[in-house]
C-alpha cells in the first residue's frame, strides 16, 4: 500500500523496528481520517511482521500532532458523531500487541496528546509540548485526555490541563511522568529507535505479554464508558429506571 499521509520504513541494524513518521507538514499533523487509516492500517502491517518486534512513531516538521483535524470536524452534528464511524479509527493503536514508542517532536495537542498516551513509552524532544486544548473548541477530549491522562499526571494538573487549555513542556512533562525521558531535538528519533531495538531483542511473546501486564493496570475501558452512558439513553429501561427513582417506586425493567 503507498501512503500519503505518513512515511513508513523498518529500522534498527536488523530492520527490526517498525518506524512511522506523521507526515503532513502543513496542518502540524492534524490527525485527519485519511491520517488514522493508513496508521491503523501500517500498525497492522508491523503486528503482523515477524521481524519486527517494536514500533516508534513521529511526527514531520514542528509537530508530532496537533490533534484531531478542526477542518474536518467543524460540520459535523451530534447525529453524525454519535451514528457515523467518527473516531472508530483511533483505538485500533491500542490493539496492537507490539511494544510502540512515541517520539514526540513538537505539539502534542488535543488528539494528538492522546495518541501518544495511546503509545507505550514516551520520549521528548526538547521541543515537545503537550496540551488537551479541546475546551477552547468547546468541546472535551475524546481519545483518552480525561481518562488516560489524569491516571498519569494526576487529578489536578490533569484538570488544569483540560479545563485551561494550557500547555505543559518537555520538562513539566518529564516531571509529570507523562514522559520518561527528554532528548535533545536531534537524538529523539535515534533514541526511540535503540530503545525500541533492544526491546525488539528480547522475545516477543515477552514483550507483549509485559505489556498486556501493564496496561492491565492502565487501560480500562472507561472512555467506551461516556459512549456507553449515551446509548442507555436510547433504552426503556433508562427512562423507566429514572423514572422509577423520581417516583419512588420498584423499577419494572423489560430488558429492553
Ligand atoms: C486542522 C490544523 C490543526 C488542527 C493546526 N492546523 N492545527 N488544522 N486541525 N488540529 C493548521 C492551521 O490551520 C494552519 O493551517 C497550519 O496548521 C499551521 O498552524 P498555525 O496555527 O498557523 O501555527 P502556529 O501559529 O505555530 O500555532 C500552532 C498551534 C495551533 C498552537 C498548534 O495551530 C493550534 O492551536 N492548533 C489547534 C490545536 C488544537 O486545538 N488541537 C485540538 C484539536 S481537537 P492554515 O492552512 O490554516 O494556515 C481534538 C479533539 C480530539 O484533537 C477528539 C477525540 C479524538
Amino acid at each position: 500500500k503507498t501512503y500519503t499521509q505518513i512515511l513508513v520504513e523498518k529500522r534498527g541494524e536488523k530492520n527490526n523496528v517498525g518506524f512511522i513518521q506523521l507526515n503532513r507538514r502543513k496542518s502540524l499533523n492534524a490527525l485527519c481520517e485519511e491520517l488514522m487509516l493508513e496508521l491503523s492500517h501500517a500498525l497492522d502491517e508491523y503486528e503482523k511482521d515477524k521481524n519486527v518486534g517494536a514500533i516508534v512513531i513521529t511526527g514531520i516538521g514542528k509537530a508530532f500532532a496537533a490533534g484531531a483535524d478542526i477542518k474536518e470536524m467543524e460540520g459535523l452534528d451530534f447525529t453524525k458523531v454519535y451514528g457515523g464511524d467518527f473516531l472508530s479509527n483511533w483505538t485500533h493503536i491500542t490493539k496492537i500487541t507490539k511494544p510502540i514508542i512515541a517520539a514526540v517532536n513538537g505539539f502534542a495537542l488535543g488528539g494528538g496528546c492522546e495518541l501518544a498516551m495511546m503509545c507505550d513509552i514516551i520520549y521528548a524532544g526538547e521541543k515537545a509540548s503537550f496540551g488537551q486544548p479541546e475546551i477552547i473548541l468547546g468541546t472535551i477530549p475524546g481519545a483518552g485526555g480525561t481518562q488516560r491522562l489524569p491516571r498519569v499526571v494526576g487529578k489536578s494538573m490533569a484538570m488544569e490541563m483540560c479545563l485551561t487549555g494550557d500547555r505543559v513542556n518537555a520538562q513539566q512533562a518529564l516531571q509529570a511522568g507523562l514522559v520518561s525521558k527528554v532528548l535533545p531535538d536531534e537524538q529523539l528519533v535515534d533514541e526511540a529507535v535503540k530503545t525500541a531495538e533492544k526491546i525488539a531483542s528480547y522475545s516477543k511473546v515477552a514483550t507483549s505479554m509485559c505489556k498486556e501486564a501493564i496496561n492491565t493496570a492502565y487501560e480500562t475501558s472507561s472512555e467506551r464508558m461516556v459512549s456507553t452512558l449515551k446509548e442507555t439513553f436510547t433504552r426503556n429501561d433508562r427512562r423507566e429506571g429514572m423514572s422509577a427513582f423520581v417516583a419512588k417506586r420498584k423499577p419494572e425493567f423489560t430488558d429492553s
